[in-house]
């Protein structure tokens, strides 16, 4: 039987199919549609300090390759995400990674002060890149300056595990993952979601109340594997691959490209068995291609002479 536990910089996963933050709610959501013990992991909804309402609808609307959303990080806020949901977080047989989003830099602070005494939280996905706030979101991964020291504040909270999720919404991804690795993040996740925008030719609106939105699905990944490769030819670090990808093909690319693991997102709202059913035919590809284990096929893409 083929191997397929994977290591996120010091983080150790029974798989590397993950679900992406926002896509199943805090997990009890999917309780029933699928089985989130056979995941590698959980990321968490984005959780903030204080709780968001989030933006007036529409704020999710579906295109032909995809869907945009603009949310604006509705949530809980972290006290109640500890009373009301981590129970039930905590108690799954899967690694717990918990993305958090703020304002400013003291705003991850706090988020993680509430946090570091909980037992069973693995790690922490630092969300620079939400385009959909007017604070807090993509200022913190468009500038490798502003992503070195708000990740260096940070890095000094905290010796678990960190990640940064960056936003494809720049000219050259490398320089903010390098500066993510300068700041002292174990992993980076990438991509976030493609500005985008949609109008209704009846009403003469924007699709969505808040207007330019996230695009996410099947459309970005070939942009989100683009991101990958850069990434991977150039900074020394663990990637989590996310874009588009809904079906083991779509995972086997972001691996062999160079992600050592994998999030599921948008797939989740189509089918919730996805990324469960990704883990049982990623094991079937890996007996069928004798592969013993995954770093066999991690950065395993092969150039043409
Ligand atoms: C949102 O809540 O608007 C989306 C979250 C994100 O893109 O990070």
């Amino acid at each position: 039987m083929a191997d397929l536990t994977t290591t996120i910089g010091p983080l150790q996963l029974k798989n590397p199919v993950l679900v992406a933050s926002g896509t199943f709610g805090y997990g009890q959501e999917v309780v029933g549609l699928m089985d989130l013990n056979r995941l590698g992991a959980v990321v968490t909804k984005s959780v903030s300090l204080e709780p968001r309402p989030g933006n007036p609808p529409p704020r999710i609307c579906e295109l032909p390759g995809g869907m945009l959303n603009s949310i604006g990080l509705a949530n809980v806020g972290v006290e109640a995400f500890v009373e009301q949901k981590l129970p039930f977080l905590a108690a799954l047989d899967t690694k717990l990674i918990v993305n958090i989003a703020g304002r400013t830099p003291d705003d991850y602070v706090a988020v993680i002060h509430h946090l570091e005494d909980q037992p069973n939280i693995d790690g922490y996905e630092l969300n620079f890149s939400c385009p959909n706030v007017k604070k807090g979101g993509l200022e913190f991964s468009q500038d490798p300056t502003t992503t070195a020291g708000v990740v260096n504040v940070i890095r000094k909270q905290t010796q678990r595990p960190l990640i940064a999720k960056l936003t494809p919404n720049v000219t050259r991804i490398r320089e903010i993952a390098q500066a993510a690795a300068d700041g002292g993040v174990d992993a980076v996740s990438l991509i976030n979601t493609l500005v985008g925008f949609a109008v209704d030719v009846e009403t003469r609106r924007p699709r969505i109340h808040a207007g330019a939105a996230g695009y996410s699905g099947p459309a970005i990944k070939p942009v989100a594997l683009a991101k990958v490769l850069e990434v991977a030819e150039h900074v020394d670090i663990p990637i989590i691959g996310i874009g588009g990808i809904c079906n083991v093909t779509d995972a086997l690319e972001f691996l062999i490209t160079g992600a050592c693991a994998i999030q599921v997102g948008t797939a989740n709202f189509i089918d919730p068995g996805s990324a469960p059913r990704i883990v049982d035919e990623l094991e079937q590809y890996m007996n069928a291609h004798k592969l013993a284990a995954l770093p066999e096929l991690i950065g395993s893409l092969k150039k043409w002479s």
